[in-house]
């Protein structure tokens, strides 16, 4: 009767599919609390390639239960989309994920203002994914959100649908420009969509929690990473949400007693796609020759990522805000290529060590510290046992644990679900 979390503890990307699913395999249900169809979650089993967006990895075992939290939005059309796919593959998704009630709906509106705004920031620009995620966060907050529980009602619908138009056409119109959007086809589709999901919308605090008590276990999957939280990310280059451990349990709804674990996925060295601060990041050359080994292109808009160095004033920062019991490793075998590899151990302003990892969101003028090790130069894909990693992998691994002072607990060396080594 407990839960673990998985969260990213860089900006996104860190292979934090590939742990969940290789964690997944005794798991009863499987929850993605926050953000929606911006993640892009890669799994490859059987050297078969499946790509997550709203859908929680664990689908791919067959009794796992897979949860979408009231913390998530969920764009219909995103979702029909993927439960296709699925199915294309022969999973029946439908018969096996549960929405919360309370899980806000993301409408074309929200992706066509995204869109809209992206284009007309000039450098202002965030980089997002342009998926409506901010923006139908915004409408959450602003409390006129229309949520999965009332798209089964028709009138709770009508009367929920008509006033959010009614201010979403207003700033369409007045604010950006664009066309208005007519009532009765979105109307029809998003009924058309309560009726497709009918008996999947359940109180899954309630679903959660009952399970917990019984004995059930829960993983949650995070999305994004703690550099895009909304609170502790890079403000203002982050998503509209807390991917961070609170962001966990509230959108979940589960007691937070039950919560055992907390495992932080870091890169062996990190990347980041969309505009921000990124204090380790190469350039040039260099940057392209860690983008192909990593083969580090966006797994939702193939945007070819930023890449650079690890940077533990940043794990250092995720371990403080998320509590993580332990860390997993990944993509260390994309390293096996260099003669030395450097890690950022600090940051510097002016010649003064900074004390942490700014909040504040400005990074501008920090200086990296930087440590240099030895590389292994080889391959390291086929290895299954710790103490058959060269000795200078182990190093670099013990370095990364001393530096960040939380246990590495699993190191993975490939994609595949079999290229995965317990500590
Ligand atoms: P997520 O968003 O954190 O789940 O990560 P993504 O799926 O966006 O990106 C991680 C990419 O790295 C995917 O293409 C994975 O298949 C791949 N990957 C994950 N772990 C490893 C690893 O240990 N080694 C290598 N070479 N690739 C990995
Ligand atoms: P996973 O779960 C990497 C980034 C976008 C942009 C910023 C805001 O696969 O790790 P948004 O569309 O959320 O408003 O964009 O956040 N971003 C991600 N970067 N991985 C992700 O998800 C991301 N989801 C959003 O690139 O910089
Ligand atoms: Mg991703």
């Amino acid at each position: 009767m407990s839960a673990a979390l998985v969260v990213g503890t860089q900006w996104g990307d860190e292979g934090k599919a590939k742990v969940i699913d290789y964690l997944s395999s005794k798991i009863d249900f499987i929850v993605r609390y926050q953000g929606g169809a911006n993640a892009g979650h890669t799994v490859v089993v059987d050297g078969e390639t499946y790509i997550f967006h709203l859908i929680p990895s664990g689908i791919l075992y067959p009794n796992a239960v897979c949860v979408i939290g009231n913390g998530v939005v969920l764009d219909p059309e995103a979702f029909r989309d993927e439960v296709r796919a699925l199915a294309r593959r022969n999973i029946e998704a439908k018969e096996r994920v549960i929405i919360s009630d309370a899980c806000h709906l993301v409408l074309p509106l929200h992706r066509i203002i995204d869109a809209h705004r992206e284009n007309a920031a000039g450098e202002k620009k965030i980089g997002t994914t342009k998926r409506g995620i901010g923006i139908c966060y915004g409408d959450k907050t602003m409390r006129i959100g229309l949520r999965a529980g009332d798209v089964l009602h028709a009138d709770r619908l009508r009367d929920r649908l008509g006033h959010i138009l009614e201010i979403k056409n207003y700033e369409l119109k007045n604010l950006y420009r664009l066309p208005e959007v007519e009532f009765n086809a979105l109307y029809e589709d998003l009924l058309a969509f309560g009726n497709e999901i009918r008996g999947m919308v359940k109180n899954t605090s309630l679903l959660l929690n009952e399970n917990l008590a019984k004995g059930k276990t829960v993983l949650l999957e995070g999305a994004q990473g703690t550099g895009l939280d909304i609170d502790f990310g890079t403000y203002p280059y982050v998503t509209s949400s807390n991917t961070t451990t609170g962001g966990a349990i509230a959108g979940s709804g589960i007691d937070f007693r039950f919560l055992k674990t907390v495992t932080g996925i870091s890169k062996a060295y990190v990347s980041r796609v969309g505009e921000g601060p990124f204090p380790t990041e190469l350039f040039g050359a260099e940057v392209e020759k860690l983008r192909e080994l990593g083969h580090e292109y966006g797994a939702t808009t193939g945007r070819p990522r930023r890449c650079g160095w690890f940077d533990v004033e940043l794990v250092r920062h995720a371990a403080r805000v998320n509590g993580l019991t332990e860390i997993a490793l990944t993509k260390i075998d994309v390293l096996s290529a260099y003669d030395t590899i450097k890690i950022g151990v600090g940051y510097k302003r002016g010649g003064e060590k900074l004390p942490a990892f700014p909040t504040d969101g400005y990074l501008e003028g920090v200086e990296v510290v930087y440590e240099e090790m030895p590389g292994w130069k080889k391959e390291i894909g086929h290895v299954l046992k710790y103490s058959d990693l060269p000795p200078e992998c182990c190093k670099y691994i013990r370095r990364l644990e001393e530096l960040c002072e939380v246990p590495i607990k699993l190191v993975s060396v490939g994609p595949g679900r079999e290229h995965t080594i317990p500590l």
